[in-house]
């Protein structure tokens, strides 16, 4: 998947709490596309905000994302979880499918679109 050809600041990664998440609207292939990201320290990993079940949003309001106690995202809709390393459903209703990876780094405190 790529991102916009011209990489633009997402967001400063001090504006995403460290184990929490923050939703912003990104140019995923050419189109406004609403991504999740997710901090862990310095690193940022992140996906469309569009579930593979039923290709709902995965927060209950804008930005805001549903983690379990064992650090899985859970999708307000149905329920699916995820683990946070590669986005993989791990239980729910579409387990064994993925959320779709957007391409980030962080760059001076900034997180980036990679495309
Ligand atoms: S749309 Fe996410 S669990 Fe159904």
């Amino acid at each position: 998947m790529t991102v916009s050809e011209t990489p633009r600041s997402l967001i400063r990664l001090d504006a995403i709490p460290d184990g929490g998440f923050a939703e912003v609207e990104a140019d995923v292939e050419g189109s406004a596309e609403s991504v999740l990201l997710y901090r862990e320290g310095d690193a940022v990993r992140a996906w469309l905000n569009v579930c593979p079940h039923a290709g709902r949003r995965l927060d209950w309001a804008p930005g805001q994302f549903l983690k379990t106690k064992d650090g899985l995202l859970v999708c307000a809709a149905h329920g699916a979880s995820f683990e946070l390393d590669h986005g993989e459903c791990v239980a729910g209703p579409c387990r064994g499918e993925s959320l779709r990876a957007v391409p980030v780094r962080v760059v001076d405190g900034e997180v980036w679109a990679a495309g």
